[in-house]
């Protein structure tokens, strides 16, 4: 059994697949592995440190040659691929959504593509979900981008010169980005309230010190989708929220924005006239940009200065975090393959759970019901 670990190509892609740790692990399983030269390099991942470790370091055709599991961060073209075998896995994160020529092209191309991010939300998954180990690192960096670009100081300083008030923070969308960046913002010594449509995450919100603001007394304000996920709200739920965020905004300093609903745009939570409402100085990180933004005015990888608000826009914020990023999602990537390890046939065998949800393409077909629904 060889895996082969690729190089990112796309721009800004600074993550790796594996690190030497998770190559040391796939080897104890009796895997061979092969990295294609400087992959590892913008996480501070030199070739050496693979090659120590027992992995082949080369160039991606012969990194690809014979692979019969390819690691990637995100998917590459299928063109990328040329070489590997028909039937081989590719493994990554693969927004699946965003480029149906691309999976088109695995399937043409006979692979096994397996997209990371479907991967179910139920408890024996945990530990292989990319979505919650790279969100809760760009929820941390989010209150940190937000603090480079804000023009004043995060926590209440009394000096001989005066008071440094506390700034106000508030984050919208609570799952896991948003409860790091509340944490994070906490732990600056920020003022913190935060917002979201599931009712669940108030007590999450008030247990790491900051206010919750929720809409009430509005039918259906029950926002839970599927799987742990929010669902569209009703737009008596949405005009009630504007409603709230109008009056709050306005006293904010910096608000980070993490709201995401799958399989659908961002829902739009800051509307271009309330950004005025904010003083200027102000900040507002956007972290759903790249699904259509949460932010009227958002630059998917720009800051924008509206009337003195910056609004920050960054793309693939855990990549800025490119070694812990990686760290974390290359044990994402074992921890999936370790638990259906076959020891027998020697390679990993899926079960229908897991396997049906992730699997994008089989015998030269899209099988995935998300993709063909
Ligand atoms: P996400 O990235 O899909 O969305 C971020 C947040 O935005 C969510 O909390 C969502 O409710 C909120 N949101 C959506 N529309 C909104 C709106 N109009 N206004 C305000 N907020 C809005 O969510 P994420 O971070 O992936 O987590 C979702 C849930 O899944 C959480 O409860 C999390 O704890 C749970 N989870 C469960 C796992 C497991 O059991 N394996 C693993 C990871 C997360």
């Amino acid at each position: 059994m060889k895996i082969a670990v690729l190089r990112e190509t796309l721009e800004g892609e600074r993550r790796v697949a594996a690190t030497p740790e998770t190559v040391k692990k796939f080897m104890a399983l009796g895997a061979n592995v092969a990295v294609e030269a400087g992959a590892g390099a913008t996480a501070s991942i030199a070739d050496a440190d693979y090659a120590a470790v027992g992995a082949t370091v080369a160039d991606r055709a012969a990194t690809l040659a014979g692979a019969e599991i390819v690691l990637g961060v995100q998917g590459p073209s299928a063109d990328a691929l040329a070489g590997v075998a028909p039937g081989a896995w590719l493994v990554a994160g693969l927004n699946p959504f965003a480029d149906r020529a691309r999976i088109d092209g695995y399937a043409a191309a006979g692979l096994e593509a397996l997209a990371m991010e479907f991967m179910p939300r139920i408890t024996r998954a945990q530990s292989m979900d990319i979505l919650s180990s790279q969100s809760n690192l760009a929820g941390y960096k989010a209150v940190l981008d937000a603090a480079g670009v804000y023009g004043r100081a995060f926590p209440m300083m009394m000096t001989a010169a005066g008071t440094v008030s506390a700034a106000r923070v508030f984050v919208m969308g609570v799952g896991v980005a948003g409860l790091q960046a509340i944490a994070t913002a906490r732990r600056l010594g920020a003022q913190v309230s935060a917002t979201d449509v599931r009712s669940a995450t108030r007590e999450q919100i008030q247990s790491l010190g900051a206010k919750p603001i929720f809409v009430e007394n509005v039918a259906g304000i029950e926002g839970e989708g599927s799987g742990g996920y929010a669902g569209e709200m009703s737009p008596e739920y949405q005009a009630a929220q504007a409603e709230l965020v109008s009056g709050h905004i306005a006293k904010q300093d910096i608000v980070i924005t993490t709201a995401l609903i799958p399989g659908r745009p961002a829902p739009r939570l800051i509307s271009a006239a309330q950004v005025a409402s904010m003083k200027p100085g102000s900040v507002i990180v956007d972290l759903a940009v790249e699904a259509g933004g949460n932010v009227e005015g958002a630059v998917a990888g720009e800051v924008v200065v509206v009337n003195g608000v910056s609004i920050v826009g960054y793309r693939n914020v855990a990549s800025r975090l490119a070694a812990d990023a990686s760290a974390l999602f290359s044990r994402n990537l074992y921890n999936f393959l370790n638990a259906f390890w076959d020891k027998e046939a020697g390679k990993p065998v899926l079960d229908a759970e897991i396997g049906d949800a992730i699997r994008l393409t089989q015998g030269g077909k899209v099988v995935n019901a998300r993709l063909l629904g």
